[in-house]
């Protein structure tokens, strides 16, 4: 049904069709044709009654099948208007065995953070979780998120926004937080049964609905106007896809723009606090932090940019 309905939009994107004409073409009745159609424009594609019989005008601006329609990577999307956290379905659809699926929602009601915390997902943002089952041991795992980091600021580049990546997997503008990124998994020491990598972007929200203790800042806001969230989304997921398909080439593409290398951070471990200069990245994705005592490689924490002494 789902896959018919591509293949509708399809041959309405080539151009205006009449309803024999794409029953002939899909291989299916008219009635069967109509009710794609209708089902189309109740998900917001305008698709006009025209002389030649129907023409597509305007496709939404989200939503899982206007996500979908142009995608140049193979993932089924998962869409929600609201939804408790994308994380925590794209969870759900793992233990029902699923595969390259992204769960996709303008809301969140339980959006989960790193550490516990919550992640305020207002109407407008992109609140998205990619799930995954690449052959790779659980070690390896971090390198997805730092694949997602460098995806979400490709494409905020892409759009004129001067993102850059602090490690771990905060995607800022001048500090200013746009997208937060929680990694989930599950398997075997050896191999990855699943892994979810949930993208908080802060789209078309407003900086000063959020909580300020992240210092906030949204697409909208640094464009000063708003973005297209079905294109930006068909970009991240496009460059996670390249990504994720290519390992090697993730952490020369982190280096590049990430913020964190050359700055003096203050990065809380659970051992301590690790104080130096964050000299370079090693794979899958642990800072090397240049400090009094010599180098000191960290996998995880909570990190801080100081000024330079
Ligand atoms: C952070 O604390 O910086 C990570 C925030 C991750 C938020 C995203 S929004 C989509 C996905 N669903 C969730 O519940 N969390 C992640």
């Amino acid at each position: 049904m789902q896959e018919t309905r591509h293949r509708v939009l399809d041959a309405l994107a080539a151009g205006p069709a009449s309803g024999p004409a794409l029953a002939d073409e899909l291989d299916i009745s008219r009635a069967a044709v109509w009710k794609h159609v209708e089902a189309l424009r109740e998900e917001g594609f305008e698709i006009e009654s025209v002389d030649d019989g129907y023409e597509l005008t305007r496709v939404p601006e989200f939503g899982g099948t206007a996500v979908e329609y142009g995608l140049d990577a193979p993932f089924e999307i998962d869409s929600h208007d609201s939804i408790p956290s994308t994380n925590a379905r794209a969870r759900d659809l793992a233990a029902d065995g699923a595969e390259d699926v992204v769960v996709l929602a303008d809301e969140q009601t339980g959006g989960r953070g790193r550490l516990d915390r919550e992640w305020t997902s207002p109407s407008g943002g992109i609140w998205l979780s990619v799930l995954c089952r690449p052959d790779v041991p659980m070690a390896h795992a971090p390198v997805f998120t730092l694949a997602a980091a460098v995806a979400v600021t490709r494409a905020a580049r892409e759009a004129g926004v001067d993102a850059r990546i602090k490690w771990p997997n905060d995607v800022v503008v001048d500090g200013r937080k746009l997208v937060g990124i929680l990694t989930e998994m599950e398997g075997e020491a050896d191999r990855v049964s699943w892994v979810v990598v949930g993208m908080g972007i802060n789209a078309n929200v407003d900086p000063d609905s959020l909580p300020t203790d992240a210092d906030p800042t949204s697409l909208r806001h640094e464009r000063g106007d708003p973005i297209d969230r079905r294109v930006f989304t068909q970009r991240v997921l496009e460059a996670f896809h390249d990504l994720r398909s290519d390992i090697d080439s993730v952490l020369p593409a982190w280096r590049e723009h990430a913020t964190t290398l050359g700055q003096r951070v203050r990065v809380e471990t659970a051992d301590g606090p690790v104080e130096g200069e964050a000299v370079d990245i090693r794979f899958p994705g642990a800072l090397v932090v240049d400090t009094d005592d010599g180098e000191v490689t960290v996998t995880a924490g909570d990190c801080d940019h100081l000024r330079p002494v």
